[in-house]
């Protein structure tokens, strides 16, 4: 771990620097909104100087990019990781070279951790950039006079999880802070989740290693990231069981050509279960569920918490926990029966491999770096509590998006506006 005097960090290893800038590099092309359109121009403009942003995030390739763009922009950038164990440490190492302060290190203890966002908001932020709200949840436990004397101007979530828990607390009055939910945009959820976690599979594989074809797999949930999973999953040959709490989204799989059923019934016949739900426990924790199990399951979580899959709870359980690849665990039961835990029940997707393409992550991060500009050009506007991203941020990434592809989409003549917008022209 280093401390230099002109940035701010806590890493792993300087000296991944090189590799860093590599798989920067390669992100970079192909981000085209964050990295070029919006980036070229936020260097032009410096639309964030005299901002700091703190952003709790997995730190990839792509995050490193959204950081370059708000530096280009004018704004000191501090980062921690949102999960201990998706922080890929060549990236941390070739920030630190470019001015970003970053406290992250993959694999760091739950302590570690919050001492990682501890030091960003020392940083006195201006805007937050979570991913599963622990760092805003922490400035308003720990560090209440930033919020009081206004230094914190407002917040973006990037994840449903996060946004859930501001929700309640926003119902219980307790969310002191202007928060926008830009998982809710459309150029976010519709694509990073669906498109990104969905493709989350393919790191499952890598994982053990396996043929999805003809195998039972098991997906917990239909919603943006599980649906995604249940149509490339069986992309691959599986023959795919969904699970569901939400009435209507079950109904959806099952139109889509699923099988749906509880959880408990799919356990003797799963060979792979990965769950994406945002809730806990989706396998129940006891023995009785444990025993139903079937031998050699392959037990993967792409949630954002590591407590979909009853991790510790089948640790316990195990009579004998043996690492036998990077990241995947054999759990040996009392009665001898042998199931593969991934990533320890982290998001499989960025610890097996390397997260979200970056084609993806371009919308998801050109709408925070759109976000950041917005916040900080209303500043004196924002009131505490959930407030949408504009429609027109989200429809601007979307177009910017098609641009760097070469998509022409056709616009609304007046007429054909005026009609969909008004009621009197019938049959
Ligand atoms: N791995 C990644 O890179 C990544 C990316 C984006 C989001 N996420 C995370 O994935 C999770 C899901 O996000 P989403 O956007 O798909 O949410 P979503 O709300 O669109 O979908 C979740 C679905 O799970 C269902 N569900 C809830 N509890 C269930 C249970 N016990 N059993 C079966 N189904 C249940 C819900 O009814 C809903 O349909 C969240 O934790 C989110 O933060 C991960």
């Amino acid at each position: 771990m280093q401390v230099n005097k002109m940035v701010n960090y806590k890493i792993a290893d300087e000296s991944l620097a090189e590799k860093g800038k590599e798989s920067l590099y390669v992100a970079e092309n192909k981000m085209p909104v964050t990295a070029k359109i919006i980036r070229e121009r936020f260097a032009k403009e410096k639309p964030l100087v005299g901002i700091t942003v703190a952003g709790c995030l997995h730190i990839t390739k792509e995050t490193a990019n959204l950081a370059r763009t708000l530096k280009a922009g004018g704004a000191d950038v501090w980062l921690c990781g949102s999960n201990p164990l998706s922080t890929q440490d060549d990236v941390t190492a070739a920030l630190v070279k470019e001015d970003i302060n970053v406290f992250a290190w993959h694999g760091n203890t739950d302590e570690e951790f919050y001492w990682c966002i501890r030091e960003c908001l020392k940083a006195k932020p201006n805007i937050l950039i979570d991913d599963g709200a622990d760092m805003i949840v922490t400035a308003h436990k720990e560090f209440p006079e930033l919020i009081e004397n206004g230094t914190i101007i407002a917040c973006q979530e990037e994840t449903t999880t996060g946004v859930k828990r501001f929700k309640a607390m926003d119902k219980q009055g307790v969310l002191k802070v202007p928060l926008f939910p830009v998982n809710d945009a459309r150029c976010k959820n519709q694509f990073d989740n669906e498109l990104g976690t969905g493709q989350g599979v393919i790191a499952a594989i890598y994982g053990m290693h396996v043929l999805f074809a003809g195998k039972v797999v098991v997906i917990a949930g239909y919603g943006h990231c599980s649906s995604g999973m249940a149509l490339r999953a069986r992309g691959l040959g599986a023959d795919v069981i969904v699970t569901e709490v939400d009435p209507i989204k079950a109904l959806q799989a099952r139109f889509a050509g699923f099988q749906v059923m509880p959880i408990e019934k799919t356990l003797p016949i799963a060979d792979i279960i990965l769950t994406a739900t945002g809730c806990k426990h989706v396998i129940p924790p006891s023995k009785e569920m444990f025993d139903k199990l079937k031998e050699g399951v392959i037990l993967g979580n792409l949630g954002h918490f590591d407590i979909e899959i009853p991790t510790k709870e089948l640790y316990e359980h195990a009579m004998e926990i043996k690492p036998i690849r990077q990241d995947v665990e054999e759990l040996i039961f009392p009665d001898g029966k042998k199931i593969y835990l991934l990533a320890k029940g982290r998001l499989a997707n960025l610890v097996l491999s390397e997260g979200h393409p970056a084609e993806v992550m371009d919308m998801s991060f050109g709408l925070q770096s759109l976000m950041s500009e917005y916040i900080a050009k209303n500043k004196d506007n924002l009131k505490p509590g959930m407030v949408d991203v504009p429609v027109e941020i989200d429809d601007r990434v979307g177009f910017l998006k098609l641009q760097s592809m070469g998509v022409e989409i056709d616009t609304l003549t007046e007429e054909q506006y005026n009609y969909i917008h008004g009621y009197e022209e019938g049959t």
